[in-house]
Formats: structure tokens, C-alpha cells, sequence
């Protein structure tokens, strides 16, 4: 029995609506908590809310009310949006919850005492809606390198984590656990922007703001977001806590998913302090990239964002999951255009899925009254053929998500739905019932139910509600489980729908595409 599965989400900011991009990360995460729940495994996922620092100071400042009461709103539709995106967490963390601050507050005494962190000043260019100070040679052209904001020269009296302690142990962790950073590239990365160059000490507390954690033993410091924020994933299993039950059962974690923006952080701040903790360091860290737009980044000012709800609302919770999880590349950003979506929609889902379901149902209606033929073995000449290729797709399926390739993991199970429309016109059903060839046409409508039982159960990982509605219609148990790939074969006296719903419907795309650019303004 492998060791019960462990996913997280980044915690996120709450200063603001969260976009088709921040969203990514979490649909990604469900998709592969419920992917490895799917085959048995006893899986946990964390996401929450990253509540403290100055930015979300100021957002209380402006919105005239506390910090506190800013942040209880926010992680509200916070929760509201995963709930209508059906996301299936296991817990929600907030780091301003009182376990939280009280083990950060601790660490942090701990790292004094072992000399990790020390006290020193810091002078550097600060950008603030990213919290994050840059020397003078990371900054691009004056600006921040990670959003290219403005920077403001700040000095302060801090603590620091003496991170080159650690550069070549974390440098030697690195080569010895090839899965740690994926993909491969970002490891490149990292190695020679930030460690190559001599790592740098990392700074922890600010004087200038108070919301978030005190330094106990010097409380006109805050403790930085960093140090704060990346314990999340410790502290919400009851790390430091009395009750360590989830600790010690999910501890490390398989993976922790992270756009690109904060890779730095969780793949050289977060194994060194864990190192200084003396805990286990994560299997696996996955960065994606971003969802962008053909003018760049998402920005409420550039006035080019998209939000989940607007998609859902009119398009549905699946045709969105199913966009976001397509479209993502390993090597590069994705970029939203409503012609991609639309088209999507249309072929992949509409066309591709949508039609294979309807026209097997109505087949079966049609020439066996509803009733699934029995399985007869390889009648058709194609009938292996399509076997084999299911059990391919299975196993492609498996084998890109163990390769973190998200993306090509439901291709696979969209080359399956070709493959299946293919056997149609290839077996051609319509000329077996003429030609009265009833076996022929038995086994070509026993594949067709077999295949779409097959993908039924490959697609419930992102497109649970799809997935319930095609075992419907196909007169099958909705409560599956990859399991049940066994036993796709077997369909004892099993009644189809009456009469086949279409699962999408066909986009006007001109009209769509209009809709969605009036949505992005
Ligand atoms: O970074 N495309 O929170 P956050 C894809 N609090 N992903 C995107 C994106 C885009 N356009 N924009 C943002 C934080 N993201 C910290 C994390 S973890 C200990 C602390 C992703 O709300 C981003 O990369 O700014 C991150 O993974 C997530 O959204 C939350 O970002
Ligand atoms: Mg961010």
C-alpha cells in the first residue's frame, strides 16, 4: 500500500476576485485529488487563504473596515467560488486561524535558537503588491521582474534566514530527487538565476506593517509572508499542534502545485525550511504556467479578464474545467481567446463526445429496443482493435499524469472518443441492421457502450457531472471508480435512456465568441 496521497493548492491572496488563472491551479488540483481517489487511494487536499501583509492591510484600509473582518468576507467567496466549481478539498486554511500563528511563532523561535535567523537590516527594492524585496540587478528596467510594477528603495531593521547554509544540501537534494521540480526546465531555472549566483539570504520579519504573525520574542516585528505562508501546508495537518494525527499519516506531501510566479519560493525557501526543521521534503513540487491573454497579462485595469463564474454560468462548470485542463501547455503560457473556447465547445465536446453519446443511444433504442447487447467477443474485424485501444488509452491516460503531463492526459482520452467515432462509421451500424447482420450489429453496439463507459470513468476526474450523466443515460451505476474499467465489458441485461439528452449543445460560435469578448471588457 503506497503512503495515503497529499495534495495542495498555493494558498491564495484574498485581495480580490480570483480569475480564470488563479482558478487553474485549483481545477488542476481537484482533477488530481480525485484522479488518485478514483483509483482507491486515500487522498487529502489543502487549499485556503494567505491572509496577512501589507497588501491585504491596505485593501482593509480602503475598504474602511479590520484586516480581520476584510479577510473572514473574502475567504467567504472564496469558499462560495469553490463550491460552485465543486472542488473537492479536504480543508480550507486560513493563516490567520490561531493553530496556524501560534506553531509559525514558534518555528520562528526555533530558527532564532539554532541559529538559522538572525538579526540585520535590510535595504532593497520593494515592490509591494508582490511583498517582495529585489536587488538592484534582478530588477528589469527599474520594475519589478515578477509584474513589473513600480519598486520603491526601503531599509529596515529584520530578521534574516541564513539561507547559504543550506545552497548545497538543497543543490545535492535537487540531483537526487529528479522528481522534485517538474517540469525538468524550472529546475534549470532556478539553479542558475537564484543559487548559481550565491544564494541569497532571505529576509523574514518587517517593521513596516503589523498584520500578521508577532515575533514572540520581539513582537514589533511581523513575521514575512513567506515563512508564514509556506508553513500552511505543515501547520493545517496539526504540525506543532497536540492532535498530529493528519501530520503523521499525509506528511510529505506527493504534490504541491504552484503557478510560475512563486516557484522560487516553494522550491528554494520551502525545502531549506523544512531541512532546518528536520522534516521530509515533498515528492514532487509542479509548476504551471499561466493563462494569459493575446495583450498579455490578466489585468482589471488592461480590462481583459475572465472569471470562472462568467464561463460557468453560461457554459457549464464541465466545458470550463475541460477548457482550463486542455489548453494548458507543459512549455509555454496558454492564451485565452474566446474563439478557442468556443471552438472547443463545439468540436471536442459538442461534436467529438456529445454526438458519440447520442448517436449510441439512439442506436440501441433503435435496433435492440434500449437493451445493451451482451459481449460476444471479436465479431467485428475492428472489435479488438477498439478494445486494444481503450486499454491503451487507459494506460496513456495513467502514464502522462505520472509524467506530469496534464494537458496530453485528456488528449488520450479524446483520441479515445475519435477512435470510437471512428468504429462507427467504420463497423456502420446502419448497413449491419439492413443487411439483418444481427451479431455484427450486436458486438458494434456492445463496443460503443463499452468505449463510453470506458471514457465515462476516465473523464470524472474534471468533468464529474458529464461523466454521472453519460453512465445515466447508458442505464449504468453512477457510483464508479477506475476499478470499474475491469468490468466495462460487462453489461447483463443493462437499459439505455429512452430517449438520448444531448450533454452540450451546440454553440451559435459567432454569437458566443461576441458574448464572451463583451464579458473580457
Ligand atoms: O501567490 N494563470 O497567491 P495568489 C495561472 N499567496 N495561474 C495563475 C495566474 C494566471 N494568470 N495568476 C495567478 C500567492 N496564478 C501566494 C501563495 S503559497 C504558500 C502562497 C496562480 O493568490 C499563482 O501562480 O497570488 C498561484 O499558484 C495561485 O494562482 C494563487 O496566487
Ligand atoms: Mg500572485
Amino acid at each position: 500500500m503506497s503512503k495515503p496521497f497529499y495534495i495542495t493548492t498555493p494558498i491564495y491572496y484574498p485581495s480580490g476576485k480570483y480569475h480564470i488563472g488563479t482558478a487553474y491551479t485549483e481545477v488542476l488540483c481537484d482533477m488530481l485529488k480525485r484522479y488518485h481517489k478514483l483509483h482507491g487511494e486515500d487522498s487529502f487536499m489543502l487549499t485556503g487563504t494567505d491572509e496577512h501583509g501589507q497588501k491585504i492591510q491596505n485593501k482593509a484600509i480602503e475598504a474602511g473596515i479590520t484586516p480581520k473582518e476584510y479577510v473572514d468576507k473574502q475567504a467567504e467567496e472564496a469558499k462560495k467560488l469553490w463550491s460552485l466549481m465543486k472542488i473537492d478539498y479536504d480543508k480550507y486554511m486560513r493563516t490567520t486561524d490561531d493553530y496556524h500563528e501560534k506553531v509559525v511563532q514558534d518555528i520562528f523561535e526555533r530558527f532564532l535558537k539554532q541559529g538559522d535567523i538572525y538579526l540585520g537590516e535590510y535595504e532593497g527594492w520593494y515592490c509591494e503588491p508582490c511583498e517582495s524585496y529585489w536587488t538592484e540587478t534582478q530588477l528589469v528596467d527599474g520594475m519589478c521582474p515578477d509584474c513589473n510594477r513600480e519598486v520603491k528603495k526601503m531599509k529596515e531593521e529584520a530578521y534574516f534566514f541564513n539561507m547559504k547554509k543550506y545552497a548545497d544540501r538543497l543543490l545535492k537534494y535537487y540531483d537526487e530527487h529528479p522528481n522534485f521540480i517538474k517540469p525538468d526546465y524550472r529546475k534549470t531555472e532556478v539553479v542558475n538565476n537564484f543559487i548559481k549566483p550565491g544564494l541569497e539570504d532571505l529576509c523574514v520579519t518587517r517593521t513596516s506593517f503589523d498584520w500578521g504573525v508577532k515575533v514572540k520574542s520581539n513582537p514589533k516585528h511581523v513575521v514575512y509572508v513567506w515563512l508564514d505562508a509556506l508553513t500552511n501546508y505543515i501547520t493545517a495537518l496539526g504540525y506543532g499542534q497536540e492532535n498530529t494525527e493528519l501530520f503523521d499519516k499525509y506528511w510529505p506531501a506527493n504534490i504541491h502545485l504552484v503557478g510560475k510566479d512563486i516557484a522560487r519560493f516553494h522550491l528554494i525557501y520551502w525545502p531549506i525550511f523544512l531541512m532546518a526543521l528536520d522534516l521530509p521534503i515533498p515528492e514532487t513540487i509542479y509548476v504551471h504556467n499561466f493563462i494569459v491573454m493575446k495583450d498579455g497579462k490578466m489585468s482589471k485595469s488592461k480590462g481583459n479578464t475572465i472569471y470562472p463564474e462568467q464561463l460557468i454560468d453560461k457554459y457549464g462548470l464541465d466545458a470550463t474545467k475541460y477548457y482550463l485542463l486542455r489548453e494548458m501547455p507543459t512549455s509555454g503560457d496558454e492564451v485565452f481567446t474566446p474563439e478557442d473556447f468556443v471552438g472547443r465547445y463545439n468540436s471536442d465536446l459538442c461534436n467529438d463526445l456529445g454526438n458519440l453519446l447520442n448517436r449510441t443511444i439512439s442506436m440501441i433504442n433503435k435496433y435492440f429496443d434500449g437493451i445493451v447487447p451482451d459481449y460476444k467477443g471479436h465479431i467485428n474485424p475492428v472489435d479488438k482493435e477498439l478494445e486494444e485501444f481503450i486499454t491503451e488509452s487507459v494506460k496513456n491516460n495513467a502514464d502522462y499524469i505520472e509524467k506530469f503531463e496534464f494537458a496530453s492526459s485528456i488528449q488520450a482520452i479524446w483520441d479515445l472518443i475519435s477512435r470510437t467515432n471512428k468504429y462507427v462509421d467504420e463497423t456502420e451500424p446502419w448497413v449491419l441492421a439492413k443487411e439483418e447482420d444481427i451479431t455484427k450489429l450486436e458486438s458494434s453496439m456492445n463496443h460503443l457502450a463499452m468505449s463510453l463507459r470506458a471514457i465515462a470513468i476516465l473523464i470524472r476526474p474534471f468533468m464529474k457531472d458529464t461523466s454521472d450523466n453519460i453512465l445515466r443515460q447508458l442505464g449504468l451505476n453512477t457510483e464508479v471508480t477506475f476499478k470499474d474499467l475491469d468490468i466495462i465489458k460487462e453489461f447483463n441485461n443493462i437499459k439505455v435512456i429512452d430517449k438520448g439528452e444531448p450533454i452540450f449543445l451546440r454553440l451559435d460560435a459567432d454569437e458566443e465568441i461576441a458574448y464572451i469578448k463583451e464579458l473580457m471588457k
